[in-house]
């Protein structure tokens, strides 16, 4: 059998390729199945899950914008139980390889109830950990905020599973060195780099926010320079893998993040203007990385399985 140039290992789970459907973008995976065969992907993060089932915030909650789109979809998701009762047996009919579960919380002991919940799954591989939920403990400020609060919450989830947990952080404190940091002392397994960019639009003929919520997350292409910045700064500061994510639309962009210093790649906004868009990118690979002299991918990931630098 052929060697397979595409595979990385990312907390000592082996990805067939580095190509994640992002948290949000790629639901439970049910309807890209439909379309086309998802066992094609590494793997995908699915919907950020909280202990109750949310309708999200009020509409309109998304918006375009010029090279990406803004979302203020408020985390709607069917709650844990039934995440755990309905969608993850249901996606074992379709998806055979470990998920990445997308953890949110509004408070410390929401995020252990979830994770924990979730950590008794064999078809979860790994834990995401959304950090960008407002806390309502502390007047709304992000658990992402600060060194101080990520950390707490990667601590706590730690406690309570024995699955590679990944931080997700903020591009949105100007402070994401200091806050990778904190969460890999904290125990981290991997960081995902990065969550929305906060903005916002107004409506030209009332003068309004278009969006309900006022303001809501940036994605999309436009968005790709700052990720693959960030992505830099963090890797030459801390030791474990990163997972990049931000406006990526193609093999090319795959490949730039992973010399920024990525292990894996999520892909967002891209599926939803092409269902096919993480197949293509997946398809393009094997040329791209002929076209720039690259045997492996793994050959550019910058960090062993143990986190160690290479
Ligand atoms: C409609 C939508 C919903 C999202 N929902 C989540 C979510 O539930 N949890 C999460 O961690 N990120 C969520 N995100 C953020 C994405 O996973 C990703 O970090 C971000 O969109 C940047 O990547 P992109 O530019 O490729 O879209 C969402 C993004 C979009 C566009």
């Amino acid at each position: 059998m052929s060697r397979n140039r595409l595979a990385v290992n990312l907390c000592g789970i082996e990805l067939d390729n580095p190509i994640i459907g992002a948290s949000g973008t790629f639901g439970f995976g049910a309807e890209f199945a439909r379309l086309w065969d998802i066992n094609k992907i590494g793997t995908f993060s699915f919907k950020g899950t909280t202990a109750q089932p949310r309708s999200g915030n009020a509409q309109p909650r998304v918006a375009e914008a010029p090279g990406g789109m803004l979302n203020a979809i408020g985390l709607a998701n069917p709650g844990v139980e039934a995440v755990i009762a309905h969608e993850l047996p249901q996606m074992r009919e379709y998806f055979t390889k470990p998920v990445m579960a997308n953890v949110a919380g509004f408070s410390i002991d929401e995020y252990a109830h979830v994770a924990q919940a979730l950590d008794a799954q064999d078809n979860v591989g790994w834990l995401e950990i959304n950090i960008s939920c407002p806390n309502v403990h502390d007047g709304g400020k992000t658990f992402a905020d600060s060194p101080q609060s990520s950390a707490h919450v990667c601590q706590v989830v730690k406690n309570v599973t024995t699955k590679p947990v990944i931080m997700k952080l903020s591009p949105n404190t100007g402070r994401e060195v200091e806050i990778a940091q904190a969460c890999q002392e904290a125990g981290a397994d991997a960081l995902s780099l990065i969550n929305t960019f906060v903005g916002m639009r107004v409506n030209l003929r009332t003068g309004e926010p278009i969006l309900a919520n006022r303001t809501g997350g940036v994605s999309g292409p436009g968005v790709f320079p700052m990720a693959v910045r960030m992505i830099w700064d963090v890797s030459h500061a801390i030791d474990i893998p990163i997972i990049g994510i931000g406006g990526v639309q193609s093999a090319a962009d795959v490949i730039e993040m992973m010399h920024a210093g990525a292990t894996a790649v999520q892909v967002g906004t891209a599926n939803l203007i092409d269902p096919y868009a993480s197949l293509d990118i997946i398809n393009q690979l094997p040329a791209e990385m002929d076209r720039y002299g690259i045997d492996t991918l793994e050959s550019l990931v910058k960090h062993t399985p143990e986190g160690q630098h290479a």
